[in-house]
């Protein structure tokens, strides 16, 4: 059974209040913190940077989990590093060498991720995937919170699990696989059935009255599956 994470996306975060709004999340149970960064040119969105992450991480006991939605990718990888993340993925489209970011992100002393957009086809994995520590399948298109999950997900995260534990039959490595997109207490447990380990959830968490309430949810809903 593995080993499961829920990822509370700041981006549903209210913003004049975010170090209390951390807080809050990591007391109600956040196994790590989703930081959400679109600059307006990869995806139609403007959020935060590195000051922001910098800041926020005195306050961020848990690791923090930065999903880089910009073009181009590598000039801002080490100001990411520095400012105390733990786990930094980016898109393949967005890098123009997807394995020498890859090498980046390690050598700036960070977890590295590559992230699947709908559309985007699992085989930018086949000659790195011994090289990565996290597969992000998006299950929305990136640059909001609060959209649908798109279903064909279900289907890519298999494909993407079978491809994770044969590196894991082979050589041992864990490397984890994350869904980022419409993330409800509802579906979460025919996502984990999928094969996910690592959960975000925004407008789930963030939207609700209740956040440890909403996190024990979805613990509950993916028990069967999981260890937590
Ligand atoms: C979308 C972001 C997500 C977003 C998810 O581009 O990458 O992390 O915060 O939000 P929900 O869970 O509301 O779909
Ligand atoms: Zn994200």
């Amino acid at each position: 059974m593995p080993n499961c994470l829920i990822v509370p996306s700041i981006l549903s975060a209210d913003f004049s209040r975010l170090a209390e709004e951390v807080g809050a999340v990591v007391a109600a149970g956040a196994d790590m913190i989703h930081f959400d960064v679109m600059d307006n040119h990869y995806v139609p969105n403007l959020t935060i940077g590195p000051q922001v992450c910098q800041a926020l991480k005195p306050h961020t006991p848990v690791p923090i989990d930065v999903h880089l939605m910009v073009k181009p990718v590598d000039r801002i990888v080490p100001d990411f590093a520095k400012a105390g993340a733990a786990i930094i993925s980016f898109h393949p489209e967005a890098s123009e060498h997807v394995d020498r970011t890859i090498g980046l992100i390690h050598d700036c002393g960070c977890k590295a991720g590559l992230v699947f957009n709908p559309a985007t086809p699992l085989n930018w994995l086949d000659h790195v995937l011994d090289k990565l520590d996290l597969v992000l399948i998006m299950s929305v298109n990136p640059g909001f919170g609060g959209q649908s999950f798109i279903s064909e997900a279900l289907a890519k995260l298999k494909a993407a699990r079978a491809r994770i534990d044969a590196v894991r039959s082979r050589t041992g490595r864990e490397i984890r696989l994350e869904v980022d997109g419409g993330v409800k207490v509802d579906n979460i447990g025919a996502i984990a059935r999928a094969g996910a380990d690592t959960f975000v959830a925004g407008s789930a968490i963030f939207g609700s009255r209740d956040y440890k309430a909403t996190i024990a949810a979805m613990r509950a809903a993916i028990a069967a599956t999981c260890s937590t």
